[in-house]
């Protein structure tokens, strides 16, 4: 059903006080959901959000035949049928673009998997060249019709070298993956090093595979086709994301709110990037405290793959950056499409130029009006939102299922904390 929020804005005072508590990854417990698949016995799975993007997950590995319990919140226990189907659901891996993980651990358990080309963000083009080059490169052969892609092998996958052209994160994730239950090694060059990477591979090796360099650009995984993989359990890390987005929320509308359950070592240059704009932040063990800021300096962001600026924060540091003294210029170096939203932020007040599509300059202070918003994609959904509460006046935020794909009872974290936002039917 179609939902929105009803935001009423604070005009730029710095009124939100209280403790927001970050939960598990959207982009780690995706993935470790899709490992289940390499796996014979149970896997229990602990922290897992209550987003969209989980359910949709779930949906898709019962679709495959798997059984899925909810044991509690946050607690699923997950059993892949060793007979079960191979055939990505279209209607819902059309959906998010994460059901392309699912494709190596089908392809390394049972020989085969069948998929489209996955959904998700409209932020750019999202092609899937490497994964299929990457099961080429394994043994596999590859068909495409109407649409469908079927990736097959007749005996087991061989470990292999895979060049990533651009460090991406599914593909570095995916090829860690199917490469445990491969013959012989796989080394995976220009890898990804998010600590969502890292975090799925401790997670592996601790059920068994041997996988050695997560968290740099080279990843090695010893495969072995008889390898049992030991179902554990795993608790997902916190949402890196979430937490930025609410430190951005805090140093704007916030008198003092702590940011709990989060993990600050993940947050290195979001940290940097807040403090050197006149933020003041309380980094703790656990959790990281953030004081409205009263002056705000301009400064220049170039997103960039991790332990660089994160794409995926660069749309609430725009909103944070319209009320910076001075000129930002902002380079998003990853997606295309992804400054597309900033023409809403301008029709609610913000100077942005657009250089082109992936340069713009924010010029500020500009105070922002409330107004009609519709959420483009997850992360300008939720950078909206913050602009909403920055506001003067009363906003209406449309589409907010995508916000729910990634932020857990979003609502509820907020009005905790002060905001005045109320979710109603369409
Ligand atoms: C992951 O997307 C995240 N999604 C994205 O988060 C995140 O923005 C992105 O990594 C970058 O950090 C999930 O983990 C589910 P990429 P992913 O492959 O892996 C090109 C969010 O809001 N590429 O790292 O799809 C691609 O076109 C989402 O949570 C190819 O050319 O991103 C892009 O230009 C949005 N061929 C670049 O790599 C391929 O086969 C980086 O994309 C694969 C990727």
């Amino acid at each position: 059903m179609n939902e929105k929020f009803i935001i009423k804005g604070l005009s730029g005072k710095r009124a939100l006080n209280g403790s927001i508590r970050v939960s598990g990854a959207k982009n780690s417990v995706l993935k470790v959901l899709a490992s289940t698949v390499l796996f014979r016995d149970e896997v229990t799975i602990k922290n897992v959000p209550n987003i969209e993007d989980v359910h949709k997950t779930i949906e898709l590995l019962k679709n495959l035949g798997s059984s899925v319990e909810k044991c509690g919140s946050g607690t699923y226990k997950i059993k892949t049928n060793p007979k079960g189907s191979t055939r990505l659901s279209s209607s819902i891996s059309r959906q998010i673009r994460a059901s392309i993980v699912l494709t190596g651990p089908l392809l390394a358990r049972f020989g085969s998997v069948e998929f489209p080309h996955p959904g998700g963000c409209v932020i750019g083009e999202r092609s899937i060249d490497f994964f299929i080059e990457g099961f080429k490169n394994m043994g596999a052969k590859v068909s495409l019709s109407r649409g469908i892609y079927k990736v097959s092998v007749n005996k087991k996958l061989n470990g292999a070298e895979i060049f990533l052209k651009t460090q991406s994160v599914t593909a570095t994730e995916t090829f860690m993956m199917t490469a445990v239950l491969a013959k012989g090694d796989t080394v995976i060059r220009n890898a990804a090093m998010e600590p969502e990477i890292k975090d799925l591979a401790v997670f592996l090796n601790r059920s068994g595979a041997k996988i050695i360099g997560a968290g740099t650009t080279t990843i090695t995984i010893k495969g072995s086709p008889s390898l049992i993989m030991k179902g554990k359990t795993h608790t997902i890390m916190p949402d890196r994301i979430e937490t930025g987005s609410f430190l951005v929320l805090g140093a704007l509308c916030g008198k003092k709110i702590e940011v709990k359950n989060c993990n600050p070592e993940d947050m290195g240059i979001v940290i940097e990037t807040l403090k050197s704009v006149g933020v003041c932040l309380e980094v703790r063990k656990k959790s990281i405290v953030v004081y409205g800021a009263k002056k705000i300096n301009a400064t220049n962001i170039k997103t960039h793959e991790y332990p660089g600026f994160p794409t995926d924060l660069q749309a609430p540091m725009v909103v944070l950056l319209t009320q910076a003294k001075g000129s930002s210029f902002i380079f998003e170096t990853i997606f295309e499409g992804r400054l597309n939203y900033t023409e809403t932020l301008s029709s609610m007040g913000a100077k942005i130029t657009m250089m082109d599509p992936h340069r713009i300059i924010v010029s500020g202070p500009t105070p922002l009006r409330g107004k009609r918003l519709e959420s483009p994609d997850l992360r300008a959904g939720l950078a909206f939102l913050i602009a909403a509460i920055v506001a003067s006046g009363t906003s209406e935020l449309h589409n907010i299922y995508k916000i729910d794909r990634g932020y857990e009872n979003i609502e509820k974290k907020l009005t905790d904390i002060g905001v005045d936002v109320e979710r109603v039917q369409e």
